[in-house]
């Protein structure tokens, strides 16, 4: 049980009332501090990839902090150039910025933008891209955003659609920012080609593309990053920067911005920096989780076990189940109404942890080291969640 007054005095007044007080956790299961079990499909947002407490993790963790857990940046260490040679190896980049979160990593890609000399930056509705003033000037939730304008000029948001984007640009625009999946306004996939057609534009105008998979990447979807699923890019092509967080720390702080092409050398020399970005403990931790990831197969696991999960909740056939979206393990539930907390707490209550990102869609985000058994117990228990919706 959650102490509400607690809670309260301690945090600062904007903190929404947690759901429990999470205690211990091992793979996809974690315990509240009153002993009660949960299988864990969000999996912090996006973030345990390989689960709580995966020994890999640990061990990275425990065996970076008895070494070096902190240079400045005046010094370069082992761990953060191995991790930045592997994520361009991953992802086909040219260079890496390292910070300690989303928000930063697209903070950072803001900064490229605006380095373009350009003064328009296109964006898409329903988007989110983190909470600081760059970020959240990208980030197409007029809620989030109105309290705190004036924001960044030249921020425009469209619909997402190829009309839209191809009346939209132009040669004075810097960069289009995009999620390939939009996991925060509920799993929302992109119209199909849109990906596509966005690099064929901003190509043909000079403009950045830049992809946000901070919730998308580390395997997530069965690839290592959703812009290189088959036929999502042009062939040939990349995007010029990709932001990734979350899955690639497997829980510890981490951000990053890949930079392609001429993209890495357009912000100048002390242009941009943070303290902590690219520590030893980070990075360590970063290699390890996602060593683990490429050795395990988990990116296949990914899809496999997306698709018994998306065959599985196809078969259920509730009537309160209209569409399932995402790809991989990053999985959309579309709801016939507005019952998605509803839903997500009477999950709980039965030992399953989901989450309402939108009034009517729930989002999954499991650990990428699930198994058969863990997808038939995660369907087990959403049937009886199901089961309590009103009629
Ligand atoms: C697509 C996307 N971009 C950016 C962010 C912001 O990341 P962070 O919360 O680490 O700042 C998030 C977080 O949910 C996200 O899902």
């Amino acid at each position: 049980m959650i102490d509400e007054t607690r809670f309260r005095d301690a945090m600062l007044g904007f903190a929404p009332v947690p759901l429990a007080v999470l205690a211990r956790g091992e793979g996809a299961r974690v315990w509240d501090v009153d002993g009660n079990e949960y299988l864990d499909f969000l999996a912090g947002i996006a973030v345990n990839a390989l689960g709580h407490a995966h020994p890999a993790f640990v061990d990275a963790v425990s065996t970076q902090a008895a070494t070096l857990a902190h240079v400045s940046n005046y010094f370069a260490t082992e761990p953060q150039l191995e991790l930045a040679e592997r994520l361009k190896r991953l992802t086909g980049g040219d260079g890496v910025f390292f910070g300690n979160s989303g928000t930063e990593a697209m903070e950072a890609a803001v900064k490229v933008a605006r380095r373009t000399g350009r003064p328009r930056i296109l964006a898409l509705e329903k988007s989110f891209h983190g909470r600081t003033m760059g970020a959240l000037s990208i980030t197409g939730k007029p809620a989030l955003r109105a309290p705190f304008e004036p924001l960044l000029s030249g921020v425009e948001f469209l619909p997402t659609s190829i009309e839209a984007l191809e009346a939209a640009i132009g040669d004075d625009v810097a960069a289009l920012v995009l999620e390939p999946i939009k996991g925060e306004a509920g799993v929302l996939d992109l119209p199909a080609g849109f990906l596509r057609r966005a690099r064929e534009l901003t190509a043909q105008h000079g403009a950045l593309l830049v992809v946000d998979e901070i919730q998308t990447g580390a395997g997530r979807t069965g690839d290592w990053f959703a812009f290189q699923h088959p036929g999502e890019l042009p062939e040939g092509t990349t995007p010029d920067l990709v932001a990734l967080a979350k899955g690639i720390g497997g829980g510890f702080p981490i951000g990053a911005l890949v930079a392609f092409g001429a993209a890495k050398q357009l912000l100048q020399p002390g242009d941009h920096g943070t303290t902590f970005g690219g520590n030893p403990l980070a990075t360590a931790t970063a290699n390890a989780v996602l060593a683990e990831i490429e050795h395990a197969g988990l990116v296949d696991n990914a899809r496999e076990m997306g698709e018994r999960l998306r065959a599985g909740l196809t078969a259920l056939g509730h009537p309160a189940i209209t569409d399932l979206s995402g790809r991989g393990l990053l999985v959309g539930i579309g709801l016939a109404g507005p019952w998605a907390k509803d839903l997500a707490a009477a999950a709980l209550d039965v030992g399953l942890i989901v989450n309402a990102a939108a009034d009517d869609r729930i989002r999954l985000a499991p650990p990428l080291t699930i198994d058969d058994s863990h997808v038939d117990r995660f369907l087990d228990l959403f049937s009886s969640a199901l089961e309590r919706l009103p009629a």
